[in-house]
């Protein structure tokens, strides 16, 4: 597996910061916090950790409204910190991903600051201002991801700036030379002190329309949806000039030898696909959300990894993501039977797994009383299913500590569950040890890491496929229903199963039983 770079042989665990671990009792976790859990992490037989944004920042958005890339929230700690958490990820053998978040800052940004601050200032390009529309109003009709319209007036210079999320985050002009120059600026920054890569926030948002045109009416919106979902964004993502973008971005990057990058891209997948460029100018990996949205069904997703595996260009490297920090966990959207079944899909499929801190224990969404509601997603459109709260609650460590030993403070989002890593830990039937049963087999079975796959197949509600490289062949069945199933087989031996008791039992040929939710990789011949 010598010749695969790191992130393709890898597995990403992303690290939400403020819900993994407190150090310092004030209900929000911290970069000490997470290094002291570095070696859970290492442990669990993952290769590398995201943590989501810990720069500066007013927290409009929980950390994605920046104001100033090349430092440390002091709630996070310091870059002293930082070193130290690098530093021993590194000692540990993980490598170190951060969010790059190019697209807005925070209005409370300097450079926003001045930008606003007269027409004439020499920032003011460096945001997106346009003059009122005829009628006085928004200069255009787009519209915010976080409802209402995207353009926000400021008296004070007679204009309105655009954002494509909260009005506290204003879109940087990526056609501005100075705003490209500035960031790459901060990509050094942070490559200087050992950052393996990065996870780009929003990348397919980067560039809008030169001409601001109207984005057209979507005929396919239904009330109750978010309000943005009324119009098409024609306009405002995926234009065409972004790839020369990203193709900048890499060679800012290639300036270290090769280090990752990771773009956050909600497209289908033809347009997804572009985002990798041609060989070695593009993203890594543009992070394929298909799971995220995915009906529990065998047939969709066999349809789903076959259409995903045609439709990649040759040198592109697949990956699969099953939770993040903006979508309902897993363990919720599938049901937590479900949720074994769907760490087998992960970690057998073909291509870089990015897992989501807690889904390793089978977390579920947590319920949030109204008034602790946190997330301005949930807020500014609320009851229509925005609010991301509920996928954020703190890591659950210990059952038998106040807050599952997350803090000794109040925690900012309540505790979810009562399961926790202590309680799983040695416990051979937990969530926790499939995890690294599944990590294990992955790390010691090339077919896993760079095998084919093949015979993707849906038999009513049990998908199979085949992992192969040389001569190993691994057959994968999963019984995405909660009655027992029947699969064809060759002949072979169970690696691992979701069951106990079954690994290292024979599969005969031809047909064998699934226990309802029962998931297992086999080793087989022909
Ligand atoms: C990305 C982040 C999300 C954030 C948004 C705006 O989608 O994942 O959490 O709200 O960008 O920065």
């Amino acid at each position: 597996m010598s010749e695969l770079a790191w992130w393709q042989r890898g597995v990403i665990y992303q690290i939400y910061p403020r819900s993994f671990q407190d150090s310092n009792g004030d209900g929000i976790g911290d970069l000490a916090g997470i290094t002291a859990r570095l070696p859970y992490v290492a442990e669990l037989g993952v290769d590398a950790v995201w943590v989501s944004p810990i720069y500066p920042s007013p927290m409009a958005d929980f950390g994605y409204d920046v104001a100033d890339y090349c430092d440390i929230d002091p709630m996070f700690g310091t870059l002293a910190d930082f070193k130290q958490f690098a530093d021993r990820a590194h000692e540990l053998g993980l490598k170190v991903l951060l969010d790059f978040v190019p697209n807005h800052s925070s209005d409370r940004h300097p450079w926003f600051e001045e930008s606003r601050s007269s027409r004439d200032n020499p920032k003011r390009d460096w945001y997106l201002w346009r003059d009122p529309g005829p009628d006085g109003g928004p200069p255009n009709n787009w519209l915010s991801r976080m409802g209402g319209s995207a353009w926000e007036w400021d008296a004070h210079t007679g204009q309105y700036y655009y954002h494509a999320f909260l009005r506290e985050q204003p879109d940087l002009n990526w056609r501005n030379p100075q705003v490209r120059r500035a960031m790459d600026d901060v990509l050094r920054f942070w490559l200087d002190r050992g950052v393996d890569g990065f996870r780009v926030d929003v990348l397919w948002l980067l560039i809008k329309d030169a001409q601001f045109r109207d984005n057209p009416p979507n005929p396919a919106y239904l009330p109750g949806q978010p309000d943005h979902h009324r119009l098409l964004q024609t306009y405002t993502e995926d234009q065409p000039e972004v790839h020369e973008i990203v193709r900048s971005m890499r060679a800012t990057l290639d300036e270290y030898g090769r280090r990752v990058l990771i773009g956050e891209i909600y497209l289908p997948v033809p347009q997804l696909v572009r985002y990798y460029g041609a060989k070695g100018d593009g993203a890594d990996m543009p992070f394929n959300f298909q799971l995220l949205n995915a009906k529990w069904h065998a047939g969709d997703i066999a349809g789903m990894i076959r259409d995903y595996d045609g439709a990649l260009p040759e040198h592109a490297w697949p990956n699969w993501v099953l939770g993040n920090h903006d979508n309902p966990r897993v363990a919720s959207r599938a049901g937590v039977v479900q949720a074994r079944v769907a760490a087998v899909l992960l970690l057998t499929l073909r291509g870089t797994p990015t897992l989501y801190y807690g889904d390793e224990i089978g977390m579920t969404d947590g319920e949030i009383p109204p008034d602790q509601v946190q997330d301005p997603a949930e807020i500014r459109q609320p009851g229509i299913g925005q609010g991301r709260d509920p996928e954020r609650t703190p890591m659950q460590w210990d059952a038998s500590l106040p807050n599952a030993g997350f803090t000794n403070g109040r925690p900012w989002l309540p505790i979810a569950t009562t399961s926790s890593v202590r309680d799983q830990d040695r416990d051979a039937s937990s969530m926790l040890s499939l995890y690294r049963r599944l990590l294990s087999l992955r790390r010691n079975n090339a077919a896993l890491v760079q095998g084919t796959i093949e015979h993707v197949t849906a038999y009513g509600d049990v998908l199979t496929y085949e992992r192969r490289h040389r001569d190993q062949r691994l057959f994968i069945a999963l019984n995405m229903s909660c009655t027992e199933a029947t699969v064809q087989s060759h002949r072979g031996v169970v690696l691992l199963s979701t069951l106990a008791g079954r690994d290292g039992q024979a599969l005969t040929e031809g047909v064998n039983c699934l226990a309802a939710g029962e998931a297992l990789v086999a080793s087989i011949r022909s």
